[in-house]
């Protein structure tokens, strides 16, 4: 655990500069419609109070804001991720925190929402993660969980995996320059679609009521919990 925090957090401080121009460029700018979708499906509002966790450099935030919430917190434990975001927007300024996914420091019941796009594969413990995610939420708060999985469908699960395999690696580590980087994120993907259940994870952590999305041939999962 100790080792993939490390990994990890190492991988993002070293991509961090090419982070944006990479994750639109290898998902062909689907990302954007992705975050915007699950937002649309968690129904958050002015009044809502949103922790975006595993942040990165911002762009779930940036589109929380675009949809007129006010009150919104990014959260993640790379330094360099962190700087990014407050470059690109400066009205996080003071709102940013670094911190680990599985030990928030904030008191319990504070948000509405938390949100965390593609960034649960990477906490080196999901269950301890969704555990802090219940106690920070406000009764009836929303975990809004965007990940990456495998399409069930095997002609799109082939295609899929010839270009995480072959193409993606590559492409990602001559812009990057950062091979290992963009190798880990195909084989994180399959290892975490063959071993974990989110849903059964979110319920352990006494989430009560959960719903669950696919978008893009199922090759981005979206799940709702309830507190
Ligand atoms: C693939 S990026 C996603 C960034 C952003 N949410 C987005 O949609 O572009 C994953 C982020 O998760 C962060 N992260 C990974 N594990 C974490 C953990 N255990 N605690 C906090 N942040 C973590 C990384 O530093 C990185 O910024």
């Amino acid at each position: 655990m100790i080792e993939k925090k490390k990994q990890v957090k190492q991988i993002f401080d070293n991509i961090a500069g090419r982070y944006d121009f990479l994750n639109h460029f290898l998902s062909f700018g689907i990302d954007f419609y992705w975050r915007k979708k699950a937002l649309k499906l968690t129904k958050l509002n002015a009044d809502s109070i949103l922790l975006d966790i595993a942040c990165g450099t911002g762009d779930v935030a940036i589109q929380a804001k675009k949809m007129g919430v006010q009150k919104i917190y990014g959260a993640d434990f790379s330094h360099n991720m962190l700087k990014l975001f407050n470059k690109k927007s400066k009205w996080i300024d003071g709102h940013l925190t670094q911190l680990v996914a599985e030990n928030i420091p904030f008191k319990d019941d504070s948000f509405t929402n938390i949100t965390v796009a593609f960034g649960v594969r990477n906490f080196y413990d999901i269950q301890e993660g969704f555990n802090s995610f219940y106690r920070i939420l406000k009764s009836n708060g929303k975990a809004t969980i965007i990940e990456f999985r495998m399409p069930s469908n095997k002609i799109i699960n082939n295609v899929y995996k010839f270009y995480f395999k072959n193409i993606l690696p590559v492409l990602g580590g001559i812009i990057s320059g950062d091979k290992a980087a963009y190798t880990y994120l195909p084989d994180s993907v399959q290892e975490f679609d063959e071993k974990i259940d989110l849903a059964k994870l979110l319920r352990n952590s006494g989430f009560k009521e959960i719903k669950k999305y696919n978008f893009t041939f199922q090759t981005v999962q979206v799940l709702i919990a309830i507190k």
